[in-house]
């Protein structure tokens, strides 16, 4: 329960900042050298009786100076640092002077200058006043008139914050891998004394990793221990450096940009990095992923309570193979089982036929719809769904019209050979009037054809990034990626209806970023409800099921070959927002009836998986099971699976640790009570049929 609202206070006396959030304290101290120096991140105390902290003059080889609040490649320092800068005499490094501070509300700015040279920089930290996540930033400014004769200043590294765990007798880190098709799959390791990169360096957030991280002392659990986190809100390539030292203490890094990329400060100019959030629990895992949710319900997705619609989606049962007379086929049968929203996919412009050619050329293929979308767009409407279109706007297929009037708009160096992949390149959005070309594309598109939702895909990473002959090459690596979202952003507000999911090949584009100007994203090109558990597992450490697309399709499944029953398949789509991917050309009459009774069992629990609280009970392997509870405790839906039986063993009782002890729950199904102590303390039989891939819908309500 929070214990007080947040806010922050600087005693100038002491040089100390303090941040105080509902359930914790954030402190740092100015020192004597003029470096803002991290004191506390942690429960709540009085930082004013900590030591001060120790500067990196203070000895000469023990590693005892306090870490600096955003780590600079200068003095004594020799961890990673968040800032590298070279100026135009060859000097590097930043030596500040403490220019003040501003606490504005809930935000605190700290102004340092370089002693020697034109550069200021601006450590700034925000909190809100019901949550205990701190986001931070960095502005970094050449001050020098741009009519001044000082040369631009070279940005090596610009991090968004560094983050400093108290020492802890051992360390884990918490972290996300994959790859296409396995995106988001937990790992939970002992954390070496070294450095540990987490990275991509591919243009996009990645399937490989993402930008959040939890650290904990190994002992932490779903409901209890201290658990710090952070995440990056960026869409492009990063760099998270975490680095625990031979003493025990754990700090790490972190922004946009992977290494080796570096970037000219123009004079007058500054540089706005994106936001690195972080929050301390002591609520267990569990407890960060319900802080995080919260967060982003509230700070980052642009409609929270708006329910996300049950939708169809026919990339897996035609494929390119889409026209008209199909697609208003599967419209009807998906309204039929509840589906609010049919999105036609790939395959419906250009000369796209396969993935060979056509990207780019952003009109109706004649032959499948002969009088353009709009048809199909009346028909989905009639009814009364939703119409949304796939397009991957920032991509072109060498073989397109768009790519031979414009070959020179790609990502491209006129000495090296163009790598495709998926036969496509990628539009380089930092030329304004790429940009330009690919938002009015998008407006027309939205606006002619009365589209309701876009899906953005992203297929390809980036390659031969960077511009002959640019004085600033490496900048396409930032504004391409703020380019997508000032598009995003711009065709929102044109079109104050149109939702967006995002998507880069599955989940090769998720962070807090692009969920800020998007509704949803697409978890996985793999559907298969058994592999989906995992991957979801993973995906929920940071964001809320609402923003977890999760479609039902066929079985066997298209990617995995595994043949599931319909019903496992909806148990484990309906964990975030379901929706509809098979050919229902081929369900059976029994199968779509199941299907449309599933899509309304749906609809009832929706509130609950969307806007409640999550409490992930067990998983990711063997028996799982995630419960969904009302803010108001009058609601609850928990959903198990299990994927494979061993030794016909019943499984344990679910143990339900959010219920309320005094309380007692009804099951509507059965009308059976239960006593809320009994529920959390030992549990609920999840009553599984027997057999591989069984699954359960359980509801309760409270009844007194
Ligand atoms: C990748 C996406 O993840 C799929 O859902 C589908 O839209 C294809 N691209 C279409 O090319």
């Amino acid at each position: 329960m929070p214990s007080a609202p947040s806010a922050i206070t600087f005693d100038a006396t002491l040089g100390l900042a303090v941040l105080r959030t509902p359930n914790s304290v954030y402190a740092l101290r100015i020192g004597a050298d003029g470096s803002p120096r991290h004191v506390h991140w942690g429960p709540v105390l009085d930082p004013r009786g900590l030591p001060h902290p120790h500067s990196p003059a203070d000895s000469s080889f023990e590693d005892e100076a306090a870490a600096d609040e955003l780590g600079v490649q200068s003095g004594a320092r020799f961890g990673p640092a968040g800032l590298q800068v070279r100026f135009p005499d060859g000097t590097s490094g930043a030596q500040w002077r403490f220019l003040g501070h501003r606490v504005d509300g809930g935000e605190l700015r700290l102004r340092l200058a370089d002693r020697g040279y034109p550069l200021t920089a601006e450590l700034c930290y925000r909190v809100h006043p019901d949550s205990d996540v701190i986001e931070r930033w960095t502005e970094l400014t050449h001050t020098a008139a741009p009519g001044d004769d000082f040369g631009p200043i070279t940005v090596h590294r610009l991090d968004s914050a560094s983050w400093t765990a108290p020492p802890l007798p051992d360390a884990r880190l918490s972290h996300l891998v994959g790859g296409w098709s396995s995106e988001f799959q937990l790992h939970r390791d002992r954390l070496p004394v070294a450095e540990t990169v987490l990275t991509s360096r591919r243009g996009l957030t990645g399937h490989h990793a993402s930008p959040w991280l939890a650290l904990d002392d190994g002992t932490a659990t779903e409901e209890r221990g201290d658990v710090w986190s952070t995440a990056l809100a960026w869409s492009g390539s990063w760099r998270i450096t975490v680095h625990r030292d031979p003493v025990g203490r754990t700090t790490w890094t972190g922004g946009f940009g992977h290494e080796g990329l570096s970037w000219s400060l123009r004079p007058g100019e500054t540089l706005r990095t994106p936001v690195f959030a972080g929050l301390h629990t002591p609520d267990g895992f569990g407890g960060a992923s319900r802080a995080w949710h919260h967060h982003v319900r509230t700070r980052v997705l642009p409609e929270p309570d708006r329910d996300r619609p049950v939708l169809y989606n026919s990339w897996e049962a035609t494929g390119f193979d889409v026209d008209q007379e199909g697609q208003c086929r599967l419209a009807g049968l998906a309204a039929g089982l509840g589906a609010e929203l049919f999105v036609l996919d790939d395959g419906w412009f250009g000369a796209r036929t396969g993935d060979h050619a056509g990207l780019g050329d952003w009109t109706p293929r004649p032959e499948a719809f002969p009088d353009g979308l709009r048809p199909l767009a009346d028909h989905v409407h009639g009814l009364g769904m939703a119409f949304g279109l796939w397009v991957e706007p920032e991509m072109v297929n060498a073989d397109s019209d768009l790519y031979r009037a414009h070959p020179d708009w790609v990502l491209h160096s006129p000495t090296r050979d163009a790598t495709e992949l998926r036969h496509q390149l990628v539009l380089d959005l930092s030329r304004p009037e790429v940009e330009d070309a690919v938002r009015t594309t998008l407006d027309r598109l939205v606006g002619e054809n009365a589209v309701d939702w876009l899906k953005w895909d992203a297929n390809r990473p980036f390659t031969e990034a960077g511009r002959a002959g640019h004085p600033d090459p490496d900048r396409v690596w930032i504004d391409h990626t703020r380019a997508v979202h000032r598009i995003m952003d711009r065709l929102r507000a044109d079109h104050p209806g149109l939702r967006i999911e995002a998507c880069a090949g599955g989940g090769g584009r998720v962070d807090l970023a692009v969920l800020a100007r998007t509704d949803q994203a697409w978890t996985s090109d793999n559907t298969d409800p058994v592999d989906r558990i995992a991957i979801q597992h993973g995906f929920g450490q940071l964001l809320p099921a609402q923003s977890m697309a999760a479609w039902v399709t066929d079985s066997p499944n298209g990617l995995t070959g595994r043949a599931t029953p319909l019903r496992f398949r909806f148990h484990v789509a309906m964990a975030g927002a379901l929706g509809l991917g098979g050919d229902l050309t081929r369900w059976r009459p029994e199968e779509l009836a199941e299907a449309a009774r599933l899509v309304a069992e749906y609809k009832r629990i929706r509130p609950l998986v969307q806007h409640g609280l999550q409490h992930r009970l067990t998983g990711p392997d063997g028996l799982t099971a995630v419960h969904y509870a009302a803010a108001d405790d009058s609601e609850h839906a928990v959903l198990v699976w299990r994927p494979t039986t061993r030794f016909g063993h019943r499984p344990a009782p679910l143990r339900l640790p959010a219920l309320h002890a005094a309380a007692r729950y009804r099951d509507p199904e059965t009308g059976r009570v239960y006593d809320g102590a009994l529920l959390r303390h030992c549990g609920l039989d999840p009553d599984l049929p027997p057999g591989d891939y069984a699954s359960r819908l359980i509801r309760l309500h409270r009844a007194g």
